[in-house]
C-alpha cells in the first residue's frame, strides 16, 4: 500500500524533509490502525486526503474507535482496547466505565464524560454522535469507551451509523460483556452440560411499571436467562416468570458491581430473592442471572473482591 502511494507522495512533496515529515505524521495518525484492521480502502483514502491537503500540519484524518471497556476489572480489557486507549487524543466515556479502566487512558488525552443515568441522558445520543463526527473531522484520534461490549445493549450501532453517514473511518472493538464478566467472577457457568444448553441476554428495563418480554421464550427448560438493567423490575420479573410456569424454586442471582473490588452476589429463588434484595442497599450496576446453573455459585464462587459475598 505504501509503495503504491510513494510516487504520488514524491510528486506532491519535492524535498526529502517534507516527505519524511509527511510519512512520520501519517504513521502517527490512524492509518496504521486502518491497515491492521484490514481497512485498506479507508487507509488509501486517508493517505490521499493527506496528500491533497494544502495545510502540511493537518496531514492526518481522524478516526473513531468504538471500544468495549469490559465489565469493570481493568485486567479484562483486550490488548487492542488498551493500545487504542494509549493512543487516543480524546476519550469519550460512559458512567459504566470504571475508574480503574479510565486510569489506563493516555495521560495527556482529553477525557469527556458523556455518561447516561437511567431515565436521564447526561448528554443526548445525537450530541454524542455529533461530537464524535466533529472531533474526527478535526483530525483527532477518538476513542469512544463504552462499558462491557459496545454491541450489547450499548447503542453502539447508532453511534457508528452516524459516523458511516459522514464517511468517518471507524473500528469497533469488542469487550467482555456484563453477562460474561459477572457470571465468571460469580462462579456461575452460563452454560453447563447438565443444566443449560442455551443462554439468553435480555433487557429488563421497566416501561410504565411493566415488562414487555417474550415470556414463552424465557421460560424454556435447560436455559439460562441474563437480565441487564433489571433491578427496578426484579419483583415484576419474578412474579411474571412464576405466573408463566417457571418453578418458584428456580435459582436466581443478583450480581452487584460484577468483576469490581466491591462485587457482591445475592442468591435466592424466584420466590425469595425480591425480599432479600429489598432488605439490602444496592449499588449500580447490577445484573440478574436466572437458571439451574445459579445453584453452582455456592460451590464455584472464587472471587472475593474486597468485601464479602452474601
Ligand atoms: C446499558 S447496559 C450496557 C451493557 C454493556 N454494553 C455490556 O455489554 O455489559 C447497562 C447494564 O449492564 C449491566 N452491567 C454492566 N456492567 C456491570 C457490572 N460490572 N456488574 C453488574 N452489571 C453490569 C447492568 O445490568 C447495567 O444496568
Amino acid at each position: 500500500l505504501m509503495s503504491e502511494m510513494r510516487e504520488t507522495v514524491k510528486q506532491r512533496f519535492n524535498t526529502v524533509g517534507s516527505r519524511r515529515r509527511f510519512w512520520e505524521s501519517l504513521l502517527d495518525g490512524p492509518v496504521p490502525e486502518m491497515v491492521f484492521g484490514g481497512q485498506d480502502d479507508a487507509a488509501k483514502r486517508a493517505i490521499q486526503a493527506a496528500i491533497d491537503t494544502d495545510d502540511d500540519k493537518s496531514f492526518t484524518q481522524g478516526e473513531v474507535y468504538l471500544v468495549g471497556a469490559g465489565s469493570g476489572d481493568p485486567d479484562l480489557l483486550t490488548f487492542k482496547a488498551l493500545r487504542l486507549m494509549q493512543k487516543a487524543d480524546v476519550v469519550l466515556y460512559d458512567r459504566l466505565v470504571s475508574p480503574a479502566v479510565l486510569d489506563l487512558v493516555r495521560r495527556d488525552a482529553e477525557r469527556i464524560y458523556v455518561g447516561k443515568k437511567r431515565d436521564y441522558h447526561a448528554v443526548r445520543q445525537e450530541e454524542i454522535s455529533a461530537n464524535l463526527v466533529s472531533l474526527a473531522q478535526a483530525g483527532k484520534v477518538v476513542v469512544r469507551l463504552k462499558g462491557g461490549d459496545p454491541f450489547i445493549f450499548g447503542r453502539g450501532g447508532e453511534e457508528i451509523a452516524t459516523l458511516a453517514d459522514h464517511n468517518i473511518p471507524f473500528q469497533v472493538v469488542p469487550g467482555i460483556t456484563a453477562a460474561s464478566g459477572c457470571a465468571c467472577y460469580a462462579g456461575i457457568p452460563l452454560t453447563h452440560r447438565d443444566y443449560a444448553q442455551s443462554v439468553m441476554f435480555v433487557t429488563g428495563q421497566l416501561k410504565d411499571g411493566s415488562l414487555n418480554l417474550n415470556w414463552d421464550a424465557l421460560v424454556q427448560p435447560q436455559q439460562t436467562v441474563v437480565i441487564y438493567m433489571g433491578l427496578m423490575g426484579l419483583s415484576v420479573l419474578c412474579s411474571k416468570l412464576m405466573e408463566q410456569g417457571m418453578s418458584a424454586d428456580m435459582p436466581i442471582a443478583l450480581v452487584e458491581r460484577g468483576t469490581m473490588p466491591e462485587q457482591r452476589v445475592l442468591t435466592g429463588s424466584l420466590s425469595t430473592l425480591p425480599a432479600i434484595v429489598a432488605g439490602e442497599t444496592m449499588h449500580a450496576p447490577t445484573l440478574i442471572i436466572i437458571g439451574e446453573v445459579v445453584a453452582l455459585h455456592d460451590q464455584l464462587a472464587w472471587y472475593e473482591g474486597e468485601s464479602n459475598s452474601v
